[in-house]
C-alpha cells in the first residue's frame, strides 16, 4: 500500500477499517478535551466500557446471595475461571484443557518452573535473554539459586551482537547446540519487552526439544498481540499477564499454559493448593491431593472474581473481533507508523531509529531518538500523546488494533515533528 502523511489519508484508512467500531467500546483518557493518543496498550490496556457492568454483576450477586453466590450467582464463582478459558485458549492457540487463568505473571512463572526446571548435576542450565524484563531475570536467578546453582554459571544469556539491538535467531540456535549436554530449560519472552522483537517460538521449541531441554515462554508482550500456536508448536509451558494487550485492568489475573503431554504425569514436582485437586472430591476435605488432569492442576487458590470479571469483559471483545482480524489490522497500523517515522526523518537528519525488526514484530515499535533522550518523551506526554519510556533510551509505541486508529498515528507524527 502507498501511504501518505496527511490527516485526510489517515481518515480514509479509518473509514475502510473493518474493526473501526471497536474503538468506541473503550474509555480514553482526555487531553484538552480530546482523547489522548494512547500508544501504551503494551503496558496497560484501556478500559472496555463493559468492564464496569461485568464487575457490578458480581458485586450485585455478592450483595444478593452472600456465600451462596459461589453457586447461585449468574456466573457461579466456583467455576469463574472456567468462563475465561475458551476465549483465552483461542488467543494463545491452545486447547481449552491447556489454559488456566490464575494468580499473577511472576507467580505463575515460579509455579511453572517448579515443574519445568528440574536441574540435575549435568543438565542445569537455562537459556534466557540478556535483556529480559527484570522480574523474569529475578525469577530465573532465584530458581537457579534455590536449586543450589550459581546464576553466573547456570544462566546462559542471549544478547544482541555488538552494535545491534536484536538477538539473531542463528545465535539462539548456536547457543542451544553449544550447550546441548547441559541445557535443562529455555525460558525467554516470546516478544522482547524493550525492542519488540518477536522470537521464532516454533523453531526455538523444536531446537530445544532436539537437545533434550524443556521450553517455556513469557508471553506478557505476546498474548493478544501476535499469532500464537502454543499447542501445535509443542511449547511445554507459558505464562502471561492480562493487563497489557488483554485490557483486564491493573494487576489483573494472569494466564498459564501447559501442553497436554504434561497433564497426567505423576512424577512432576509441583506446589499444590485446593483449587488444583479434582473438583468432584474437593469438598470432601480430604488431605489427599488428586491433581486435575488439565492445566487447572497448577491452580492453588479459588478464583479472584472481580479481577476475572474485568478479564471476562475484555476477552469477550477479543472473541468478537477475532485474533486473525486484529493481526491483519495491526500489520497495517505499524507499517503506517513506520512510514510516518521515515517521513519525519527526511527533514530531521534521520534522528529517529526504529530498532524493532520489520519482519519480526507485533504492535510495538521501539524508537531511539538520537540526541533527544527522555525530554522528548516528556514533551510527547505534555502534548497529549502517551507512548512509554524504557531506560536507557527507548520510546515504545504500541498502536493496538482494537482501539487505535490511523488518525492516532497521524496525530502522533504531527506532534513529534513539531517537537523535534
Ligand atoms: C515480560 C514481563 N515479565 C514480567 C512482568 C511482571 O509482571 P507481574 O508484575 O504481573 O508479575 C512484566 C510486567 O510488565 C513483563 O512485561
Amino acid at each position: 500500500m502507498t501511504f501518505e502523511n496527511s490527516i485526510d489519508f489517515a481518515k480514509k484508512l479509518d473509514a475502510q477499517d473493518p474493526l473501526k467500531e471497536f474503538r468506541s467500546r473503550f474509555l480514553f483518557p482526555q487531553h484538552e478535551g480530546k482523547p489522548i493518543v494512547y500508544f501504551t496498550g503494551n503496558s496497560l490496556g484501556l478500559q472496555p466500557k463493559t468492564t464496569q457492568a461485568f464487575i457490578q454483576q458480581e458485586l450485585n450477586d455478592w450483595a444478593k446471595f452472600g456465600v451462596e453466590g459461589h453457586f447461585l450467582a449468574k456466573n457461579p464463582w466456583m467455576h469463574y475461571h472456567e468462563f475465561l478459558t475458551e476465549n483465552m485458549a483461542k488467543i494463545v492457540g491452545a486447547k481449552n484443557s491447556e489454559v488456566v487463568m490464575m494468580n499473577q505473571l511472576t507467580v505463575n512463572l515460579h509455579l511453572l518452573m517448579v515443574s519445568f526446571y528440574r536441574p540435575t548435576k549435568q543438565r542445569y542450565k537455562i537459556l534466557c535473554e540478556a535483556k529480559a524484563f527484570p522480574s523474569d531475570q529475578y525469577a530465573l536467578q532465584s530458581q537457579v539459586k534455590f536449586h543450589g546453582f550459581d546464576p553466573k554459571d547456570a544462566l546462559i544469556e542471549l544478547a544482541p551482537r555488538q552494535g545491534e539491538y536484536n538477538v539473531r535467531h542463528e545465535d539462539i540456535l548456536t547457543a542451544i547446540e553449544k550447550n546441548k549436554e547441559s541445557l535443562a530449560l529455555i525460558m525467554i519472552g516470546g516478544v522482547n519487552y524493550f525492542s519488540g522483537q518477536v522470537f521464532d517460538m516454533k523453531a526455538i521449541t523444536e531446537a530445544g526439544h532436539k537437545v533434550g531441554a524443556l521450553v517455556g515462554f513469557d508471553l506478557a508482550h505476546g498474548a493478544g498481540n501476535i499469532n500464537l500456536e502454543l499447542h501445535d508448536w509443542k511449547v511445554d509451558f507459558a505464562c502471561w499477564c492480562s493487563y497489557k494487550y488483554l485490557n483486564s485492568g491493573p494487576g489483573s489475573v494472569a494466564g498459564a499454559y501447559v501442553h497436554e503431554d504434561h497433564h497426567k504425569k505423576t512424577d512432576m514436582p509441583m506446589f499444590a493448593g485446593w483449587w488444583g485437586t479434582k473438583k468432584e472430591t474437593r469438598f470432601l476435605m480430604s488431605n489427599v491431593f488428586e491433581p486435575i488432569e488439565t492445566a487447572e492442576r497448577w491452580q492453588l487458590s479459588n478464583a479472584p472474581v472481580f479481577a476475572m470479571a474485568a478479564c471476562k469483559a475484555s476477552l469477550e471483545i477479543f472473541d468478537e473481533a477475532g485474533m486473525k482480524n486484529l493481526i491483519a489490522k495491526s500489520k497495517i497500523l505499524t507499517s503506517y507508523l513506520e512510514f510516518i517515522i521515515a517521513d519525519i526523518n527526511k527533514s530531521n537528519n534521520n534522528c529517529l531509529e526504529v530498532i524493532t525488526p520489520k519482519e519480526l514484530q507485533g504492535c510495538q515499535v521501539s524508537i531511539v531518538a538520537h540526541g533527544y533522550g527522555k525530554a522528548l518523551y516528556n514533551k510527547l506526554i505534555e502534548n497529549g500523546v502517551i507512548p512509554d519510556w524504557r531506560e536507557p533510551n527507548v520510546i515504545r509505541c504500541a498502536p493496538v488494533p482494537l482501539y487505535n486508529s490511523f488518525e492516532d498515528i497521524y496525530r502522533f507524527g504531527d506532534v513529534l515533528k513539531r517537537l523535534l
